[in-house]
């Protein structure tokens, strides 16, 4: 596939204007890219839900930027027309402007990524603008960060009241003017997201925001029944432990009776 048919924020923001959706799942794996890649999907995140939905652990916390390296240069490699963005985690943005930049760098030059994703409101523009004018693009992320689960007191809707609903809409603002080529709104009301929405220029990216978002994101383990998690945003397209289930009860039970491996899975 010639270069020129990968998905660019130029792209992304001509989507935005003629009112096309903009389909967005994590990815973390090379198989799974792939697959992901040749049905349509338009960005492909290296999302840190690595810790929960790949590691298994209870928080995106412990997420490393060699984890999200390791993840996005294998990502990058199967992902031929889908924008690759890669998370920037927990305390590789937060402490200075200078290692924000290193990190970010890092990930686009040993994870391949073609932009970086990070959390925070206005807070973060001074980060996101040297960021940019080292030639890297940045998606932000509001609403429920979930790197600061611990200060929402848990995994919470956002922005219910007033007051917080305004912080939002001035931090999405504050975002475009610092550069930013999309933003994430995540566990926000549908109300809400709309607004931001059509207020912006860029594209928002929704999850457990609505269907008034300029596109939707998903973790893919979950969207797939893979990990057993729900909740009211999230709807199951498979059953994916079910299947590995059924595959593997069966391929034991094959295995204890002798039945596998058949005379066809032979060498003579
Ligand atoms: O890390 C991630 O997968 C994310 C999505 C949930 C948006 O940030």
């Amino acid at each position: 596939m010639p270069r020129s048919q990968r998905v660019t924020v130029h792209a992304l923001r001509r989507m935005k204007d003629e009112g096309k959706k903009i389909a967005m799942l994590t990815a973390y794996d090379y198989y799974t890219a792939r697959i992901l890649d040749e049905c349509g999907v338009d960005i492909l995140l290296v999302g840190d839900t690595v810790g929960m939905a790949f590691a298994g652990h209870d928080t995106t916390l412990g997420v490393r930027l060699d984890h999200i390296v390791y993840h996005s240069e294998i990502v990058a490699r199967a992902a031929q027309r889908a924008m690759v963005v890669a998370d920037m985690p927990f305390l590789t943005y937060q402490l200075t402007i200078e290692t924000a930049v290193q990190n970010a760098g890092r990930l686009v030059q040993d994870g391949k990524a073609h932009a970086v994703k990070l959390e925070g409101g206005r807070a973060m523009v001074p980060v996101i603008k040297r960021i940019l004018r080292a030639g890297i693009p940045v998606m932000g992320h509001i609403g429920l960060t979930p790197q600061s689960v611990h200060r929402f007191g848990g995994f919470r809707v956002q922005g219910k009241d007033e007051e917080s609903a305004q912080r939002l809409k001035d931090a999405a603002r504050a975002l475009e003017d610092a550069g930013c080529f999309a933003i994430v709104l995540e566990a926000i009301p549908r109300q809400l997201a709309a607004e931001i929405t059509a207020g912006l220029r860029i594209p928002t990216i929704g999850i457990g925001a609505g269907p008034d978002c300029d596109g939707q994101v998903l973790v893919t383990p979950d969207m797939l029944g893979l990990t057993g998690f729900a909740a009211k945003y999230l709807k199951h397209y498979a059953n994916l432990r079910q299947v590995i289930t059924d595959a593997v009860t069966q391929y034991v039970k094959e295995v204890k009776s002798g039945e596998f491996p058949g005379p066809e899975h032979c060498y003579e």
